[in-house]
């Protein structure tokens, strides 16, 4: 199986229904070995649930999986890698405290009881010199770059004796040079019939750059698709968007106010292995001015974030909100008209086993449901509410009352910072607002942010999307190694040295 040629995939006809919602309608598609083939569609339009269900994390209503045209029951993900199918996510899934060689020799499946370290090392290295390309295997995974980190869970699905790979956005967390150089690798391999892909993204570019073909869903239907050089972009996004409109941007209108509304001053934070984040960050945010905060992840990004929203104690440093001591309390939050959309939402701000409507409606999101005595005898109230918010925002639900844990990934973040922004806001802190949404969402949610500026609201937007914070701010600062090493207005900006310092030089 190791050289041998991947198999050839076919889905046939599937359906999967939620209760009495469809989230897959009769969808088909063949993978040819070495095809490297995308999925298109819009936030919820069915992707996740299709791949889910040839890997067997779901059973299919209807519809039929064959590898080498016969037919195969995948009842588990173990089953999967059977048939030499394997996924790689959005988020990684390599044990953070073991290294890079104990992580894939744990995941195989047939271990023995004992195992033969040296045995299986040194065959893990003879592994390696087959392969295209190299991770450091005795590193410890926490301290692997995510380029690498998402490089080492392919290496391992490949390790595993997996031929075709299903990746569920993988290059969300990379850089755009990262990514370039994953799927340029993936790609010479399927080039040489080593692999065959199906990969799930939101970006034409790397759609045109490195796909073969692609196929596009909408609201759980295959609405078109074919060899990727005889459609167009805009072949591409009307079939993915149908007949929905998208949001007009907001254009920038309007000064900030000269006395800052948040002033951070002398900040020392430690992550939670107590290793120094942020080191001596000071800066001021205005009223009516969008800052942004470029540089890639892990730079203390996240551990500011918390400082901010009350869920992490500074070692040293103040945070003052309107020239008075602030701690990031809730009530404190709650007067200063304080709003956090943190990284993760499901994980950082949502409790997923409630439904959408309480997610939505409840800002307390954390305090005991003990408290909401309330709030739960006027269910009425919040249902209406959900509902007004789950349409402005467009949030694709199957109804208010689903678990908020089953929407897309892209319809949480829309619930998320639909929440923080229906209420009156003064300073808005969001990290990475657009992770993983497609091009419509992002368009409302540019705006969103740019309405929220032109309003007076302070916004510290926080991206590793560079061409995002080019987009919206007025004000961009460099954070690399915990501090911030580089300001400019927008007008003022210089790429090549926002370049040099977001790799820290
Ligand atoms: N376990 C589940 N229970 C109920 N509904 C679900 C479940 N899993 C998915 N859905 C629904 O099925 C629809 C399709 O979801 P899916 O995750 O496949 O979307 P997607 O195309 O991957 O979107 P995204 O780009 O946001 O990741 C969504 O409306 C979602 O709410
Ligand atoms: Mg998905």
């Amino acid at each position: 199986m190791t050289t041998s040629a991947p198999p050839e995939l076919e889905v046939i006809e599937m359906t999967k229904r939620f209760g009495s919602f469809t989230a897959l309608e009769d969808v088909s598609l063949r993978l040819p070995p070495g095809e490297f083939h995308a999925l298109l569609g819009e936030n919820g339009a069915g992707k996740s649930t299709l791949v889910k269900c040839i890997m067997g994390f779901y059973h299919a209503d209807q519809g039929t999986v064959m590898v080498d045209q016969r037919e195969v029951e995948i009842e588990t993900p173990k089953n999967a890698q059977d048939h030499a199918l394997g996924m790689v996510y959005q988020h990684f899934t390599l044990v953070d405290n073991m290294t890079v060689a104990e992580n894939l020799v744990m995941a195989q499946s047939h271990l023995p009881s004992v195992i033969q370290w040296k045995q299986e090392i040194e065959s893990l290295h003879a592994f390696m010199q087959t392969m295209p390309f190299q991770v450091p295997l005795e590193a410890y995974v926490r301290d692997l770059a995510a380029g690498i980190k998402q490089k080492a869970e392919i290496l391992k699905q490949l390790y595993l004796k997996n031929r075709i790979l299903i990746l569920d956005e993988p290059t969300s967390v990379l850089t755009p040079q990262e990514a370039d150089e994953m799927l340029g690798l993936i790609r010479e391999m399927t080039q040489q019939k080593q692999l065959s892909v199906l990969m799930i993204t939101h970006k034409f570019r790397e759609v045109e750059k490195f796909a073969d073909a692609v196929t596009i869903l909408r609201r759980g239907k295959r609405v078109g698709g074919g060899r990727v050089g005889e459609l167009t972009r805009d072949d591409m996004a009307s079939m993915m968007i149908g007949s929905e409109t998208l949001a007009q941007p907001t254009h920038r209108s309007g000064q900030r106010q000269p006395q800052p509304i948040l002033e951070v001053n002398g900040l020392f934070v430690d992550d939670d292995n107590g290793t120094p984040a942020v080191k001596d960050l000071s800066f001021q945010l205005y009223p009516g001015e969008i800052l942004g905060v470029a540089g890639v992840s892990g730079n203390g990004q996240p551990e500011l974030v918390e400082v901010l929203a009350g869920q992490r104690q500074p070692l040293q440093g103040t945070v003052k909100t309107r020239s008075s001591v602030y701690s990031g309390r809730r009530a404190e939050m709650r007067n200063q008209k304080f709003y956090c959309l943190p990284e993760e939402p499901l994980r950082n701000a949502c409790v997923g086993t409630m439904s959408v409507a309480h997610n939505m409606v409840l800002r307390n999101f954390d305090v005991s449901p003990f408290a909401w005595g309330g709030w739960l005898l006027n269910h009425r109230a919040i249902r209406r509410q959900a509902e007004a918010l789950i349409q402005k925002y467009r949030v694709k639900t199957p109804t208010p009352e689903t678990q908020i844990q089953f929407l897309s990934g892209g319809n949480i973040q829309r619930a998320v910072l639909a929440r923080e922004l229906s209420n009156e806001v003064d300073i808005l802190v969001v990290a990475n607002p657009c992770f993983g949404l497609d091009f419509g969402a992002i368009a409302d949610i540019h705006s969103q942010l740019m309405t929220a500026r032109n309003n007076g609201v302070a916004v510290l937007l926080i991206s590793e999307d560079l061409d995002e914070i080019i987009e919206l701010a007025d004000r961009v600062v460099v954070m690399s190694g915990g501090a911030f090493n580089y300001e400019s207005t927008i007008d003022q900006l210089d790429l090549q040295t926002v370049g040099n310092r977001m790799a820290g030089h």
